[in-house]
């Protein structure tokens, strides 16, 4: 994480140039506020996600870039406003249904079993997607069976898709931070999310680290189709991987556009560079 205004727009190193084809708004966030006690949190913000695309949510510290993940994903109700995901109206998602229904996501904080391995990690991810409970599996030996095969196979098909193949069977807490998040994310993947919801997956790593991250991030919404909502510091990650970008500042939305609309637009880049408000 950065300081407040000590984030500049930097041209990007690296250009991955792809230009992605995106679909229909499948994710409408309409004036979405929300306060703890007098917190502000988040105020009147309303923006959209379209199917296939990389949006991402940038804003100075503080400003209420996890807050929103939060809504999104059910973990906080918003006082006001509504979410339309895949035509369905609602006030707030509920965290099992968001999860039932294809939103994952990874933390700005890892939160993984650090004394389990690699695999095991990733399995956890296919959780919602058992049905066998504990009794059926005493009971009916062979469905359960099958069904464990065929979630260990999904695993390891993520595991592949990372290549982390040679490190599947070592605790996490034992392996490097930037590999920690690459298994965050496979925790996520294996769910077979429609809406990957990831918070700072690149905080932290050093620069061979991001360009994996970037790298993987642009795979999986390349290769698995998958829509993805990206926080990020780094602004030139940012500039270079993702389709549309909001802009949050104190709790409220400043820009939205394009990359390049973004960088050039003036309250951008008064709240980055920390001129009073
Ligand atoms: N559970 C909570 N209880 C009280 N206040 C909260 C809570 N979560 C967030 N806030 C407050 O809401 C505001 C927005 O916080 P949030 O974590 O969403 O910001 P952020 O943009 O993710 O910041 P950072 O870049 O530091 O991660 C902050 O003032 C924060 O202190
Ligand atoms: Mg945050």
């Amino acid at each position: 994480m950065m300081e407040h205004g000590t984030m500049l727009m930097n041209e990007p190193d690296v250009h991955f140039g792809a230009q992605r084809k995106t679909g229909p708004v499948i994710l409408d966030l309409k004036n979405i506020s929300l306060s703890f006690g007098g917190v502000k949190a988040l105020t009147d913000i309303s923006f959209d996600v379209k199917q296939h695309e990389i949006r991402a949510i940038i804003g100075p510290n503080g400003a209420g870039k996890s807050s929103m993940l939060n809504v999104i994903n059910g973990v906080y109700r918003p006082q006001q406003g509504e979410i339309i995901y895949r035509g369905e109206h609602r006030r707030g998602m509920d965290c099992y249904e968001a999860a039932k229904s294809g939103i994952a996501r990874t933390f700005q904080n890892i939160a993984l079993f650090k004394g389990m391995t690699v695999l095991d990690n990733i399995m956890t991810g296919r959780n919602l997607k058992m049905k066998s409970n504990f009794l059926l599996q005493a009971l009916y030996w062979g469905p359960a069976r099958r069904e464990e095969i065929e979630h260990r196979k999904k695993a390891e098909e993520i595991i592949d898709f990372l290549e982390i193949q040679a490190i599947r069977k070592t605790p996490v807490g034992r392996l490097p931070y930037g590999l920690q998040k690459r298994v965050e994310l496979g925790r996520a993947l294996v769910a077979e999310p429609e809406i990957l919801l990831l918070d700072e997956p690149m905080a932290g790593m050093n620069v061979e680290e991001k360009q994996d991250m970037c790298r993987f991030i642009l795979d999986v919404n390349d290769q698995l189709g998958t829509t993805i909502v990206l926080i990020e510091h780094d602004m030139g990650v940012v500039m270079d991987i993702s389709d549309r970008v909001v802009v949050l500042d104190y709790g409220r939305k400043i820009g939205d556009g394009t990359p390049d609309e973004v960088r050039s637009n003036q309250d951008v880049i008064n709240a980055y560079l920390g001129v009073a408000h």
